[in-house]
């Protein structure tokens, strides 16, 4: 998206300005945002930390998606030397640090900026709870869309950017049979890209009834949802033979080249794209996975702030989360991480077609939540294992629908 960033909020600066250099405050902050884009948006709030007059220690643990970052924090803070803030996603990974005591709440941030009346009530059960607010949200991301390289689409001769899967697996066809160096499909072969690529062709085949019948009523009876993973199986004959382990934003960065053609993916991935020059509509493409009805999944990032012994480090945990939730601060992260901020009160009339989709989705509250949100965490992590050996392996349709149904019910 592009917006324009104003000064930095005036109740910011004059909080900061008591903060001399010599006392300047340190502020650990562990995040998964090592791609080129990531790191970009990152930088934004580590630069408006610092200038704040606060010391920003950054902490990246590499790993897209995240795991390897979240079970150095869980560890960290189980072992009592947790970092000032942590990333997490809008999700259930945080609720038991909540429960065993172990997080700051930010209600006096919250108050201030009246959370209960601004935020979407999906953003707000995931990070409030029992009546405080234990994150701070910095954005918006839809994990669902495909991106494509316009150049290879029309050299393949496709001519309309493909809309919905069925347009996306005949515009692929049409790549094999034109295209033989450019690989249809990039993915990237880790078991929480799988699970993405999974839940796109779902969507596809059933929108909004199925993925609540699936992941809350945990409902795998319909034929929908046995063509999901029929449609699943038939997107491997897309995919090269270099995909397993791939990360994500080196399958974005075949787009990028015109390697491949499409990719599965979050809006994250837009900010590779941004991060390369490249311009949406003339460069690349986007299109919501199952058209332009596809419910608005709930994607995107928060930081914790845990308890600490440590002096100064409640006080600069609050100068970083109310940077974090600034008007400056979202436009300006924003801009370049794909996503779009989590407030309807910055000036978002910029910016690009798809975050506009974003936009008016979050403007009508029109938010889904996503499988991670809906689901227990031992039932999440079984129902993404039982895709990625569905994914991985020639295991049937019913064996696989078997393992999934018992999965769901964890
Ligand atoms: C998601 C996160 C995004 C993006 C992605 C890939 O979990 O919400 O911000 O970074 O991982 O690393």
């Amino acid at each position: 998206m592009i917006v324009r960033p104003t000064q930095l909020v005036a109740a910011l600066i004059a909080g900061f300005a008591m903060v001399g250099a010599a006392q300047a405050q340190k502020a650990e902050v562990i995040h998964w945002w090592t791609s080129g884009g990531e790191a970009a948006a990152i930088k934004e709030f580590a630069n408006m930390y610092n200038k704040m007059g606060g010391s920003w220690q950054d902490n990246p643990v590499a790993g897209g998606g995240g795991g390897a970052a979240r079970t150095v924090i869980i560890n960290r803070m189980q072992g009592g030397d947790a970092p000032t803030a942590a990333q997490f996603n809008y999700s259930n990974q945080y609720r038991e640090a909540i429960t065993a005591g172990l997080l700051n709440n930010l209600d006096d941030l919250a108050k201030k900026e009246n959370w209960d009346a601004a935020l979407p009530e999906s953003i707000k059960t995931s990070i409030k709870v029992n009546g405080s607010y234990y994150a701070v949200p910095v954005n918006l991301h839809m994990p669902h869309w495909v991106w494509s390289n316009k150049a290879v689409l029309a050299k393949a001769g496709v001519t309309k950017d493909p809309q919905n899967l069925a347009e996306v697996m005949a515009a692929m066809d049409q790549v094999k049979a034109k295209l033989p160096g450019v690989v249809p499909l990039a993915l990237g072969g880790q078991g929480w890209q799988e699970a993405i690529l999974f839940q796109d062709v779902l969507l596809a085949n059933g929108g909004k009834d199925l993925w609540l019948k699936v992941f809350k009523d945990k409902d795998l009876s319909s034929k929908e949802f046995r063509k999901t993973l029929e449609d699943f199986r038939k997107l491997k004959g897309y995919v090269d033979a270099g995909s397993p382990g791939r990360d994500w934003n080196l399958a974005t960065g075949m787009v990028i080249e015109g390697k491949a053609a499409f990719q599965y993916m979050g809006d994250w991935a837009k900010g590779e794209f941004i991060n390369a020059g490249k311009v949406q509509g003339k460069d690349f493409g986007c299109a919501l996975v199952a058209g332009p009805n596809t419910p608005y999944i709930i994607g995107g990032d928060v930081f914790v702030f845990p308890k600490s012994d440590k002096p100064g480090v409640k006080e600069a945990q609050a100068k970083l989360a109310a940077m974090m939730y600034s008007k400056d601060g979202q436009v300006a992260f924003n801009n370049k991480k794909g996503s779009i901020p989590i407030r309807t009160d910055v000036d978002l009339t910029k910016v690009d077609a798809c975050a506009a989709i974003g936009v008016k989705a979050l403007k009508e509250r029109r938010l889904l939540e996503s499988q991670d949100q809906l689901m227990s965490p031992d039932a999440n992590g079984a129902m993404n294992d039982a895709i990625s050996k569905f994914w991985n392996s020639d295991q049937s349709v019913d064996d696989a629908l078997k393992a999934m149904q018992v999965a769901v019910k964890r």
